[in-house]
């Protein structure tokens, strides 16, 4: 649906995620998070949820990333990305975000939404590229260490699309 040409890596494409993506899906998210969602959950939101959209990074038939978002009348909120360790900082984060953005404003969305704890700082200074500003704290919202969330916005997605427009 969406091709990048990274330059350490080749071509990527981004895709909407199937039920047989579920397995590498679930691999990354248990190297990437300390409390990784499980298979009924990833289920629920691909087969279930229809306010849910969910992509997946490819590189040679296999999944290096995914992230997905609910969309709520013209808000967009992510509710999780992530990149296997391997192929981080090669800018598939910022191409697979940049995609969900694309896929958003086909379905009117005008802003996006999420929460990051206020330890990821590498999350956090990728979002801050693709347009986001914080927008205040959860306080405890991560439940494993009490840990803060961030809320970030991006008010605008279309204008981030257009001032990315190399992509
Ligand atoms: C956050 C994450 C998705 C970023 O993916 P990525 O593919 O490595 O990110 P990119 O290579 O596209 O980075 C784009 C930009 O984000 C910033 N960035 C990404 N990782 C960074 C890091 N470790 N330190 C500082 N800046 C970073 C940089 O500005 C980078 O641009 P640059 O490499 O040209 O300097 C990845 O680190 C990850 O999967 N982390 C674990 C899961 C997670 O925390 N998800 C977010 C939950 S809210």
């Amino acid at each position: 649906m969406y091709t990048y040409y990274i330059e350490e890596t080749g071509y990527i494409f981004i895709e909407p995620i199937r039920s047989y993506d579920i397995d590498e899906v679930l691999e990354i998210e248990k190297l990437c998070f300390s409390v990784p969602w499980s298979e009924e959950s990833f289920r629920l939101e691909i087969e279930k949820n229809s306010f849910a959209k969910y992509l997946v990074a490819k590189h040679e038939g296999k999944v290096i990333g995914y992230g997905g978002m609910w969309l709520i009348v013209d808000e967009s909120h992510i509710t999780n990305i992530a990149i296997h360790p391997n192929y981080r900082r090669r800018g598939i984060g910022r191409v697979l975000l940049f995609s969900l953005m694309r896929e958003a404003v086909k379905y009117k969305i005008k802003s996006m939404t999420l929460e990051v704890r206020v330890s990821n700082y590498a999350a956090q200074a990728l979002y801050s590229e693709l347009g986001f500003v914080e927008g205040g704290i959860r306080k405890g919202y991560y439940a494993d260490m009490q840990e803060d969330a961030l809320i970030m916005w991006n008010y605008d997605i279309e204008a981030t699309i257009r001032s990315f427009d190399r992509f």
